[in-house]
């Protein structure tokens, strides 16, 4: 398939589904990495695979609405088809998803709706959940809300450590991630307003991956 479908991702660190997004890149490409930390790890695998790569420091902005509103205006020169935040760390503003409607697309480390937020893994082990995992969203307004596109789970190990069970559930992500994006733009994944479609193609291939699908 000729890879029409231009992706922007965003990332604030280590950029590991940054990384996994470039490797198993089949339907789409990714066009450009946005960042708020112009030291973000993850910079290095977008230089490492040509894409341009581009940071907008807080210093520079008189607020972070500032700064938001500079990153709104490069992915709307860039047109991506789909914008991909992986660790990114700042609330998307409400004037982006506008601009991007059921284009925004989130990775979380855990079952949404549980543990929206952050330590995501110290929460699940505190509360004793036997099923962790990791979900792709839509991104709305709220924090961690959207429409759940799909998730991978995984059972809690007795004694698992957060930072074991955290590593497990990235490997989890690099996975899923990857497949939802190749999905959508192929268009076996459709979203529209508070709705997501999956083609026969997507169901069996998720049942086969052990995704779960709304
Ligand atoms: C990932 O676990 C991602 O799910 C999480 O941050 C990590 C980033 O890792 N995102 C959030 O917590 C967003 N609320 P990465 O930089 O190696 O992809």
């Amino acid at each position: 398939m000729r890879k029409s479908c231009r992706v922007a991702v965003l990332i604030s660190g280590r950029g590991s589904n940054l990384k996994s997004l470039i490797e198993n890149a089949a339907n789409y490409e990714i066009s450009l990495v946005l960042s708020n930390n112009p030291e973000a790890p993850g910079k290095t695998y977008a230089e490492a695979h040509k894409i341009g790569f581009e940071a907008f420091r807080r210093d520079n902005y008189k607020s972070v609405g500032e700064l938001k509103a500079a990153i709104r205006s490069r992915l709307i020169q860039e047109n991506p088809r789909f914008v991909c935040l992986a660790g990114f760390m700042l609330i998307v503003d409400q004037e982006t998803i506008e601009q991007f409607p059921n284009r925004i697309l989130n990775i979380h480390p855990s079952l949404l709706p549980n543990f929206p937020g952050l330590d995501t893994h110290e929460r699940a082990v505190a509360g004793s959940v036997q099923r962790h995992g990791c979900t792709v969203h839509l991104v709305d307004r709220g924090v961690d809300t959207g429409l759940i596109v799909a998730q991978a789970g995984l059972d809690v190990r007795t004694g698992e450590s957060a930072a074991e069970l955290g590593a497990r559930v990235l490997a989890l992500e690099h996975q899923l991630y990857p497949w939802v994006v190749n999905n959508l733009a192929a268009g076996n994944i459709e979203l529209s307003d508070g709705n997501v479609k999956f083609s026969s193609v997507a169901k069996e291939e998720a049942e086969r991956r052990g995704f779960l699908l709304p």
